[in-house]
Protein backbone atom coordinates (compact mmCIF):
# COMPACT_ATOMS: atom_id res chain seq x y z
CA UNK A 1 0.00 0.00 0.00
CA UNK A 2 1.35 3.65 -0.90
CA UNK A 3 2.13 5.31 2.76
CA UNK A 4 3.08 8.81 2.26
CA UNK A 5 4.62 7.98 -0.73
CA UNK A 6 6.18 4.36 -0.20
CA UNK A 7 5.50 1.08 -0.96
CA UNK A 8 4.62 -1.12 2.43
CA UNK A 9 3.36 -4.26 3.12
CA UNK A 10 1.36 -4.69 6.70
CA UNK A 11 4.45 -7.33 8.38
CA UNK A 12 7.35 -8.51 6.58
CA UNK A 13 10.53 -10.49 7.74
CA UNK A 14 13.83 -9.76 7.56
CA UNK A 15 16.81 -11.37 8.48
CA UNK A 16 15.40 -12.80 11.85
CA UNK A 17 13.14 -9.90 12.28
CA UNK A 18 9.39 -9.32 12.11
CA UNK A 19 8.70 -5.50 10.93
CA UNK A 20 5.08 -3.97 11.15
CA UNK A 21 2.95 -1.25 11.21
CA UNK A 22 1.74 -0.31 14.51
CA UNK A 23 -1.93 -0.31 13.69
CA UNK A 24 -3.30 1.12 16.86
CA UNK A 25 -1.12 4.19 16.53
CA UNK A 26 -2.99 4.95 13.36
CA UNK A 27 -3.80 7.50 12.55
CA UNK A 28 -2.10 9.34 14.62
CA UNK A 29 1.12 8.30 13.80
CA UNK A 30 2.83 6.03 11.35
CA UNK A 31 5.35 3.88 13.14
CA UNK A 32 6.85 0.55 12.62
CA UNK A 33 7.30 -2.20 15.32
CA UNK A 34 10.03 -4.71 15.43
CA UNK A 35 9.23 -8.59 17.12
CA UNK A 36 12.44 -10.33 17.73
CA UNK A 37 11.02 -13.39 19.18
CA UNK A 38 7.75 -15.35 20.05
CA UNK A 39 6.71 -13.67 22.67
CA UNK A 40 6.08 -10.53 21.32
CA UNK A 41 4.52 -11.80 18.35
CA UNK A 42 2.08 -13.27 20.74
CA UNK A 43 1.80 -10.02 22.25
CA UNK A 44 1.59 -8.00 19.11
CA UNK A 45 -1.40 -10.29 17.52
CA UNK A 46 -2.93 -10.21 20.83
CA UNK A 47 -3.22 -6.23 21.48
CA UNK A 48 -4.17 -5.83 17.72
CA UNK A 49 -0.89 -4.03 16.81
CA UNK A 50 -1.23 -6.44 13.74
CA UNK A 51 -4.76 -7.42 13.24
CA UNK A 52 -7.11 -8.62 10.12
CA UNK A 53 -7.30 -12.83 9.03
CA UNK A 54 -4.66 -12.14 6.25
CA UNK A 55 -2.36 -10.20 8.05
CA UNK A 56 -2.53 -12.73 11.35
CA UNK A 57 -2.01 -16.06 9.36
CA UNK A 58 1.15 -13.96 7.68
CA UNK A 59 2.81 -13.65 11.00
CA UNK A 60 2.43 -16.56 12.16
CA UNK A 61 3.89 -18.59 9.52
CA UNK A 62 6.76 -15.59 10.55
CA UNK A 63 6.60 -15.98 13.79
CA UNK A 64 7.11 -19.92 13.79
CA UNK A 65 9.99 -19.18 11.25
CA UNK A 66 11.70 -16.89 13.63
CA UNK A 67 11.06 -19.16 16.93
CA UNK A 68 12.58 -22.15 14.58
CA UNK A 69 15.48 -19.96 13.85
CA UNK A 70 16.11 -18.93 17.58
CA UNK A 71 15.49 -22.28 18.47
CA UNK A 72 19.16 -23.65 19.99
CA UNK A 73 18.82 -27.27 19.38
CA UNK A 74 17.79 -28.06 23.30
CA UNK A 75 15.27 -30.80 24.21
CA UNK A 76 12.89 -32.55 21.23
CA UNK A 77 12.27 -30.56 18.60
CA UNK A 78 9.08 -32.00 17.92
CA UNK A 79 7.32 -31.01 21.38
CA UNK A 80 9.50 -27.32 20.99
CA UNK A 81 6.77 -26.75 17.51
CA UNK A 82 3.72 -28.11 19.25
CA UNK A 83 4.37 -25.88 22.38
CA UNK A 84 5.13 -22.62 19.81
CA UNK A 85 1.90 -23.36 17.33
CA UNK A 86 -0.19 -23.73 20.23
CA UNK A 87 0.81 -20.43 21.83
CA UNK A 88 0.74 -18.35 18.88
CA UNK A 89 -2.24 -19.84 17.86
CA UNK A 90 -4.15 -19.02 21.02
CA UNK A 91 -3.13 -15.29 20.80
CA UNK A 92 -6.80 -14.74 18.51
CA UNK A 93 -9.17 -17.72 18.34
CA UNK A 94 -11.66 -16.65 15.56
CA UNK A 95 -9.11 -15.68 12.52
CA UNK A 96 -8.60 -19.34 10.45
CA UNK A 97 -6.00 -17.66 8.77
CA UNK A 98 -4.04 -18.07 11.80
CA UNK A 99 -4.17 -22.10 12.03
CA UNK A 100 -3.88 -21.96 7.82
CA UNK A 101 -0.40 -20.11 8.16
CA UNK A 102 1.02 -22.17 10.80
CA UNK A 103 -0.39 -25.18 9.94
CA UNK A 104 1.91 -24.55 6.56
CA UNK A 105 4.95 -23.72 7.97
CA UNK A 106 4.59 -27.18 10.57
CA UNK A 107 3.71 -29.07 7.60
CA UNK A 108 6.64 -27.66 5.25
CA UNK A 109 9.02 -28.62 8.39
CA UNK A 110 7.81 -32.11 9.08
CA UNK A 111 10.29 -34.74 9.39
CA UNK A 112 13.12 -32.25 8.79
CA UNK A 113 16.67 -32.32 10.70
CA UNK A 114 17.26 -28.60 12.78
CA UNK A 115 19.33 -27.01 10.28
CA UNK A 116 17.03 -27.97 7.03
CA UNK A 117 14.03 -26.66 9.08
CA UNK A 118 15.50 -23.17 9.64
CA UNK A 119 15.87 -23.00 6.10
CA UNK A 120 12.46 -24.44 4.89
CA UNK A 121 10.30 -21.94 7.28
CA UNK A 122 11.97 -18.90 6.66
CA UNK A 123 11.52 -19.42 2.38
CA UNK A 124 7.21 -21.08 2.83
CA UNK A 125 7.19 -17.89 5.17
CA UNK A 126 7.73 -15.34 3.10
CA UNK A 127 5.97 -17.34 0.11
CA UNK A 128 2.90 -17.55 1.96
CA UNK A 129 3.19 -13.99 2.94
CA UNK A 130 3.84 -13.20 -1.13
CA UNK A 131 0.50 -15.57 -2.30
CA UNK A 132 -1.40 -13.93 0.66
CA UNK A 133 -0.60 -10.64 -1.95
CA UNK A 134 -1.51 -12.24 -4.62
CA UNK A 135 -4.86 -13.84 -3.84
CA UNK A 136 -5.58 -10.58 -2.72
CA UNK A 137 -5.02 -8.52 -5.63
CA UNK A 138 -7.09 -11.10 -7.65
CA UNK A 139 -9.90 -10.64 -4.70
CA UNK A 140 -9.70 -6.93 -6.47
CA UNK A 141 -9.89 -8.34 -9.77
CA UNK A 142 -12.80 -10.56 -9.26
CA UNK A 143 -14.82 -7.77 -7.27
CA UNK A 144 -14.44 -5.21 -9.84
CA UNK A 145 -16.31 -6.67 -11.85
CA UNK A 146 -19.48 -6.48 -9.25
CA UNK A 147 -18.58 -2.65 -8.88
CA UNK A 148 -20.44 -0.15 -11.59
CA UNK A 149 -19.32 3.76 -11.85
CA UNK A 150 -21.02 5.76 -9.61
CA UNK A 151 -21.37 3.15 -6.84
CA UNK A 152 -21.83 3.62 -3.41
CA UNK A 153 -20.64 0.87 -0.67
CA UNK A 154 -20.65 0.27 2.57
CA UNK A 155 -17.79 -1.52 4.52
CA UNK A 156 -17.55 -2.90 8.26
CA UNK A 157 -14.29 -2.66 10.21
CA UNK A 158 -10.69 -2.45 7.93
CA UNK A 159 -10.72 -5.38 5.72
CA UNK A 160 -8.13 -3.44 3.59
CA UNK A 161 -4.24 -3.65 3.38
CA UNK A 162 -3.56 -3.17 6.74
CA UNK A 163 -5.99 -6.66 7.73
CA UNK A 164 -3.77 -8.45 4.82
CA UNK A 165 -0.30 -8.15 3.81
CA UNK A 166 -1.25 -5.64 1.45
CA UNK A 167 -4.40 -4.96 -0.98
CA UNK A 168 -6.81 -6.22 1.22
CA UNK A 169 -9.62 -8.25 0.80
CA UNK A 170 -13.45 -6.18 1.14
CA UNK A 171 -11.05 -2.67 0.21
CA UNK A 172 -9.12 -4.56 -2.99
CA UNK A 173 -11.91 -4.34 -5.11
CA UNK A 174 -12.95 -0.89 -3.85
CA UNK A 175 -8.96 -0.17 -4.28
CA UNK A 176 -9.06 -1.44 -8.58
CA UNK A 177 -12.06 -0.11 -9.13
CA UNK A 178 -10.61 3.43 -8.36
CA UNK A 179 -7.67 2.72 -9.87
CA UNK A 180 -9.60 1.88 -13.09
CA UNK A 181 -11.55 5.34 -12.74
CA UNK A 182 -14.68 4.54 -11.43
CA UNK A 183 -15.96 7.10 -9.51
CA UNK A 184 -17.04 5.18 -6.46
CA UNK A 185 -17.75 6.65 -2.94
CA UNK A 186 -17.69 4.16 0.81
CA UNK A 187 -19.30 4.48 3.37
CA UNK A 188 -17.12 3.37 6.34
CA UNK A 189 -18.62 1.85 9.69
CA UNK A 190 -17.05 3.28 12.61
CA UNK A 191 -16.78 -0.04 14.03
CA UNK A 192 -16.88 0.40 17.77
CA UNK A 193 -15.31 -0.26 20.22
CA UNK A 194 -11.83 -0.48 18.61
CA UNK A 195 -13.01 1.72 15.53
CA UNK A 196 -11.12 0.11 13.13
CA UNK A 197 -13.66 1.63 10.49
CA UNK A 198 -12.87 5.18 11.71
CA UNK A 199 -9.17 4.85 12.56
CA UNK A 200 -7.85 2.13 9.87
CA UNK A 201 -10.20 2.02 6.49
CA UNK A 202 -10.35 5.92 6.42
CA UNK A 203 -6.81 6.18 6.76
CA UNK A 204 -5.81 3.46 3.73
CA UNK A 205 -8.91 5.62 1.91
CA UNK A 206 -7.77 8.79 2.68
CA UNK A 207 -4.44 7.54 1.00
CA UNK A 208 -5.70 6.49 -2.28
CA UNK A 209 -7.41 9.52 -2.11
CA UNK A 210 -10.90 7.20 -2.63
CA UNK A 211 -14.38 9.35 -1.40
CA UNK A 212 -15.38 8.37 1.65
CA UNK A 213 -17.90 9.15 4.88
CA UNK A 214 -17.56 7.49 7.90
CA UNK A 215 -20.55 6.50 9.58
CA UNK A 216 -21.87 5.48 13.18
CA UNK A 217 -22.20 1.82 13.36
CA UNK A 218 -26.25 2.61 14.24
CA UNK A 219 -26.47 4.84 10.57
CA UNK A 220 -26.46 1.93 8.05
CA UNK A 221 -29.97 1.03 8.00
CA UNK A 222 -30.91 4.60 7.55
CA UNK A 223 -28.52 5.27 4.74
CA UNK A 224 -29.40 1.69 3.27
CA UNK A 225 -33.52 2.16 3.90
CA UNK A 226 -32.81 5.70 1.81
CA UNK A 227 -31.35 4.28 -0.96
CA UNK A 228 -28.03 5.70 -0.62
CA UNK A 229 -25.88 2.75 -0.48
CA UNK A 230 -25.88 0.08 -3.46
CA UNK A 231 -23.99 -2.55 -1.91
CA UNK A 232 -22.05 -3.82 1.31
CA UNK A 233 -18.79 -5.70 1.14
CA UNK A 234 -17.13 -7.19 3.77
CA UNK A 235 -14.11 -9.68 4.87
CA UNK A 236 -14.38 -12.64 7.48
CA UNK A 237 -12.00 -13.59 9.88
CA UNK A 238 -13.72 -17.44 9.04
CA UNK A 239 -16.01 -19.31 6.79
CA UNK A 240 -17.66 -22.28 7.51
CA UNK A 241 -18.43 -24.70 4.89
CA UNK A 242 -21.81 -24.13 4.98
CA UNK A 243 -21.13 -20.36 3.54
CA UNK A 244 -21.60 -18.94 7.51
CA UNK A 245 -19.33 -16.33 7.87
CA UNK A 246 -17.99 -14.95 10.54
CA UNK A 247 -16.73 -11.12 10.61
CA UNK A 248 -16.15 -7.97 13.15
CA UNK A 249 -19.23 -8.05 15.41
CA UNK A 250 -22.07 -5.52 13.93
CA UNK A 251 -21.32 -7.63 10.61
CA UNK A 252 -24.62 -9.91 10.74
CA UNK A 253 -26.77 -6.42 10.92
CA UNK A 254 -25.38 -5.24 7.89
CA UNK A 255 -26.18 -8.34 6.41
CA UNK A 256 -29.71 -8.60 7.24
CA UNK A 257 -30.60 -4.91 6.74
CA UNK A 258 -28.93 -5.64 2.98
CA UNK A 259 -31.30 -8.48 2.41
CA UNK A 260 -33.95 -6.56 3.68
CA UNK A 261 -33.86 -3.62 1.51
CA UNK A 262 -32.87 -5.79 -1.04
CA UNK A 263 -29.06 -4.81 -1.96
CA UNK A 264 -26.11 -7.21 -2.15
CA UNK A 265 -24.03 -7.94 0.63
CA UNK A 266 -20.75 -10.05 -0.42
CA UNK A 267 -17.86 -11.52 1.38
CA UNK A 268 -14.41 -11.03 0.54
CA UNK A 269 -11.90 -13.77 1.29
CA UNK A 270 -8.67 -15.37 0.20
CA UNK A 271 -9.04 -19.55 1.16
CA UNK A 272 -6.91 -19.15 3.97
CA UNK A 273 -10.06 -18.28 5.83
CA UNK A 274 -11.84 -21.15 4.59
CA UNK A 275 -12.01 -23.48 7.66
CA UNK A 276 -13.11 -26.90 5.52
CA UNK A 277 -13.15 -28.96 9.08
CA UNK A 278 -15.88 -26.28 10.18
CA UNK A 279 -19.28 -27.23 9.46
CA UNK A 280 -21.05 -24.31 10.45
CA UNK A 281 -21.01 -20.74 12.03
CA UNK A 282 -22.30 -22.63 15.24
CA UNK A 283 -19.00 -24.16 15.78
CA UNK A 284 -16.52 -21.01 15.07
CA UNK A 285 -15.03 -19.94 18.44
CA UNK A 286 -16.04 -16.47 18.68
CA UNK A 287 -13.25 -13.84 20.66
CA UNK A 288 -14.70 -12.03 23.71
CA UNK A 289 -12.63 -9.41 24.52
CA UNK A 290 -11.62 -7.53 27.34
CA UNK A 291 -14.86 -5.02 28.95
CA UNK A 292 -12.80 -2.16 29.20
CA UNK A 293 -12.91 -1.35 25.33
CA UNK A 294 -16.15 -0.85 26.02
CA UNK A 295 -16.84 0.85 29.23
CA UNK A 296 -13.57 3.61 27.95
CA UNK A 297 -13.06 5.69 24.93
CA UNK A 298 -9.35 6.38 23.58
CA UNK A 299 -7.74 8.30 21.16
CA UNK A 300 -4.96 10.84 20.39
CA UNK A 301 -5.12 14.19 21.64
CA UNK A 302 -3.92 17.21 19.80
CA UNK A 303 -0.92 17.07 22.12
CA UNK A 304 -0.31 13.77 20.69
CA UNK A 305 -0.42 12.02 23.80
CA UNK A 306 -2.73 8.84 24.04
CA UNK A 307 -5.79 9.42 26.56
CA UNK A 308 -8.46 6.96 27.60
CA UNK A 309 -11.56 8.34 29.44
CA UNK A 310 -14.23 5.82 30.93
CA UNK A 311 -17.83 6.94 29.86
CA UNK A 312 -19.67 4.78 31.96
CA UNK A 313 -20.63 4.33 35.51
CA UNK A 314 -18.16 2.18 37.60
CA UNK A 315 -20.53 -0.23 38.44
CA UNK A 316 -21.64 -1.07 35.39
CA UNK A 317 -20.03 -4.28 33.51
CA UNK A 318 -19.76 -5.26 29.55
CA UNK A 319 -19.75 -7.75 27.24
CA UNK A 320 -17.40 -7.35 24.31
CA UNK A 321 -17.48 -10.17 21.37
CA UNK A 322 -14.95 -9.21 18.86
CA UNK A 323 -17.21 -10.78 16.06
CA UNK A 324 -20.63 -12.50 14.90
CA UNK A 325 -21.57 -14.96 12.39
CA UNK A 326 -23.46 -14.11 9.41
CA UNK A 327 -25.26 -16.73 8.23
CA UNK A 328 -25.18 -17.86 4.73
CA UNK A 329 -28.88 -17.30 3.67
CA UNK A 330 -28.23 -13.44 3.91
CA UNK A 331 -24.61 -13.52 1.61
CA UNK A 332 -24.94 -12.92 -2.16
CA UNK A 333 -22.04 -14.20 -3.37
CA UNK A 334 -17.89 -14.73 -1.45
CA UNK A 335 -15.36 -13.21 -3.50
CA UNK A 336 -12.34 -15.59 -3.52
CA UNK A 337 -8.47 -15.32 -5.32
CA UNK A 338 -10.11 -18.10 -7.43
CA UNK A 339 -14.01 -16.42 -8.62
CA UNK A 340 -17.13 -15.45 -7.03
CA UNK A 341 -19.30 -18.12 -5.32
CA UNK A 342 -22.13 -18.74 -3.94
CA UNK A 343 -22.03 -19.61 -0.19
CA UNK A 344 -23.45 -22.94 -0.67
CA UNK A 345 -20.79 -23.92 -3.71
CA UNK A 346 -18.29 -23.00 -0.67
CA UNK A 347 -18.35 -27.24 0.54
CA UNK A 348 -17.36 -28.40 -3.14
CA UNK A 349 -14.69 -26.31 -3.01
CA UNK A 350 -12.42 -28.38 -0.23
CA UNK A 351 -9.86 -29.60 -2.70
CA UNK A 352 -9.20 -26.68 -5.12
O1 LIG B 1 -10.46 -7.53 15.31
P1 LIG B 1 -9.86 -7.32 13.96
O2 LIG B 1 -9.54 -5.89 13.67
O3 LIG B 1 -8.69 -8.24 13.71
O4 LIG B 1 -11.01 -7.74 12.95
C1 LIG B 1 -10.78 -7.70 11.59
C2 LIG B 1 -11.97 -8.05 10.79
O5 LIG B 1 -13.05 -8.28 11.29
C3 LIG B 1 -11.76 -8.18 9.31
O6 LIG B 1 -12.94 -7.89 8.62
C4 LIG B 1 -11.34 -9.63 8.99
O7 LIG B 1 -10.25 -10.01 9.76
C5 LIG B 1 -11.04 -9.81 7.57
S1 LIG B 1 -9.54 -9.00 7.17
C6 LIG B 1 -9.24 -8.98 5.54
Amino acid sequence: MHIKGKNYRTVWYEEGVIFAIDQPKLPHSFEIVKLYNHNEVYDAIKTMVIRGAPAIGATGCFGMAQAIANYDGEGDFKEFLEEISSYLKSSRPTAYDLTHGISHILEAVKGKSLLEAKKIAEREAQKYADDSVDACRKIGEYGNELITDGMNILTHCNAGALATVDYGTALAPIRIAHSSGKKIHVFADETRPRCQGARLTAFELAEEGIKHDIIVDNAAGHFIRKGEIDMVITGSDRVAINGDAANKIGTYEKAVLAKENNIPFYVAVPFSTIDFNCPDGDKIPIEERNEDEVLYMSGWSDKGEFERVRISPDKSTARNPAFDVTPAKYITGIITEKGIFKPEEIRKLKNG
